[in-house]
């Protein structure tokens, strides 16, 4: 037994992992620039204040799960648990609402809520979260939606559907949770003691309620549709218009009410058809017209989703588990060459050699024990270089001998040549490449 292990609830992306995980990144990161969704960075904590007024005191999110950060100078931070928030925060901090509107952002990190580990539930995880901020829609919630539902095309996650909502706004929601309480305090027998302070506090918390006993008596709750002012009424009519002629696979379902407080009127989340559970949604997002407000800026309408990484990758190995046509996933490039030595003590010339190829854009690798020669080019052929770069006594003349470890066959090659050399067999034999996500500028290495 180890040690250590990694906290409950974190798990390590390794080597042979990342290449899946970093395919996601490169989507996500690829559609933000073709959808004009300009990448940004928040820090990965913020004052508390920031969560409690922006998702809401009485949220699951921040009366459970928040990662309370320890005191210090009398600042209150948490790690955030979800990304906006901290958007909205910066959004207002650097005046971008003299920015032409709607501000449109991508951010793709890690987020950590403190909630009990599962299967598809974790403590950090990680989001892709876009934001439109300062348009009132409906197209842009369109816009949105249909984003949100590319990325698991361009993934390969077969039969997601989106379930949408409306859930009011601040001139229709109060009567809808009022009819709500009274709904609950009529059948408070049938709401678990656990819960039932939160007919009072968040009712929307027990209409949102996987737990059985709560299932069947929402089925009886009254829905939101009744208490819809013609401003909502309209607006999400004029959402359902655009989705219809995107032909956005979606469909009403007038129970979803998500997890986080801000939201106002269009609301979604993303399942795979037939994997609809608590842990099973992909992905939410919806409309928080008050948020900007609420957390000291002018009052600024706004919307946005987050997928969540570990979720999608769950679902593409249970894709593939089940037979079903699953993408491939990259493989990592073998380096191009390994560079040996024919003196066994002499690493000081391989490394050298190595830095020059590496500095003129070559993936190679130095082979760095000391070790007999025949099992340096062992350990290149296993490492599945194309060409071993022998340095020997001929270095002293300017050249080395370039084993191809393919083609089996070997040719002195002077030094100045060396990078052009192995560059033309790369070329040739697309070492890797086609496999090899190409890296889009504005991408940051995932974290
Ligand atoms: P959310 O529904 O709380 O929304 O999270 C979005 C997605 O993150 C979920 O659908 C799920 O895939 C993933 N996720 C959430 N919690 C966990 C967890 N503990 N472990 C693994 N994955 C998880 C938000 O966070 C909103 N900020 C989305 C949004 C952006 N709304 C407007 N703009």
């Amino acid at each position: 037994m180890p040690t250590f292990k990694a906290p409950r609830g974190t798990h390590d992306v390794l080597p042979d992992e990342h290449p899946a995980w970093a395919r996601l990144a490169w989507i996500a990161d690829d559609l933000a620039r073709r959808y004009g969704y300009r990448p940004m960075t928040t820090p990965s904590f913020e004052l508390s204040d920031v969560f409690e007024r922006g998702i809401g005191e009485t949220s699951d999110v921040v009366e459970k799960e928040l990662f309370r950060l320890e005191t210090r100078g009398g600042e209150e931070t948490a790690l955030r648990p979800e990304a906006t928030a901290g958007i909205v925060r910066a959004y207002i901090e650097h005046g971008m609402r003299t920015w032409a509107q709607p501000v449109r952002l991508s951010t793709l990190g890690p987020m950590f809520r403190y909630d009990r580990p599962q299967a598809g539930r974790y403590r950090q995880f990680h989001q892709w979260n876009v934001e439109a901020i300062g348009h009132p829609g409906p197209a842009v919630d369109a816009e949105l939606l249909e984003l949100n539902l590319r990325f698991y095309a361009e993934a390969g996650v077969a039969d997601v559907r989106a379930k949408v909502n409306s859930i009011g706004d601040g001139a229709c929601r109060p009567g809808y949770l009022e009819a709500l309480r009274d709904f609950y305090r009529r059948n408070s027998g049938r709401v678990p003691a656990g819960d039932r302070r939160r007919i009072a506090t968040n009712p929307l918390r027990l209409l949102d309620s996987k737990e059985d006993a709560l299932v069947a008596l929402n089925r009886e709750a009254p829905r939101i549709s009744q208490f819809w002012c013609d401003a909502c009424r309209e607006h999400f009519s004029a959402v359902r218009v655009h989705l219809d002629a995107l032909e956005v696979p979606y469909a009403v379902e007038e129970r979803l009410v998500r997890g986080l407080d801000y939201y106002t009127r269009t609301a979604w989340e993303c399942y795979r058809t037939g994997a609809e559970g608590q842990q099973d949604a992909l992905s939410g997002g919806g409309r928080y017209d008050l948020l900007v407000a609420a957390l000291g800026g002018q009052p600024t309408p706004g919307i946005g989703f987050a997928v969540g990484i570990e979720r999608v990758l769950i679902a593409l190995e249970e894709q593939r588990a089940e037979g079903g046509e699953a993408p491939e996933v990259p493989v990592p490039p073998a380096p191009l060459a390994v560079i040996v030595g024919a003196g066994a003590q002499d690493t000081v010339s391989r490394l050298r050699l190595a830095r020059d190829l590496r500095a003129a854009g070559l993936a190679v690798h130095a082979e760095l024990a000391p070790r007999k020669l025949a099992r340096q080019l062992e350990g290149a052929a296993r490492d599945g270089a194309h060409f071993a770069v022998i340095v020997g006594d001929e270095v002293a003349a300017g050249n080395v001998v370039v084993r191809d470890l393919e083609a089996g066959s070997q040719r002195t090659v002077a030094l100045v040549d060396l990078a052009r050399f192995l560059e033309r067999g790369e070329a040739r034999h697309r070492h890797g490449a086609g496999s090899r996500p190409e890296r889009p500028p504005s991408m940051p290495a995932p974290s």
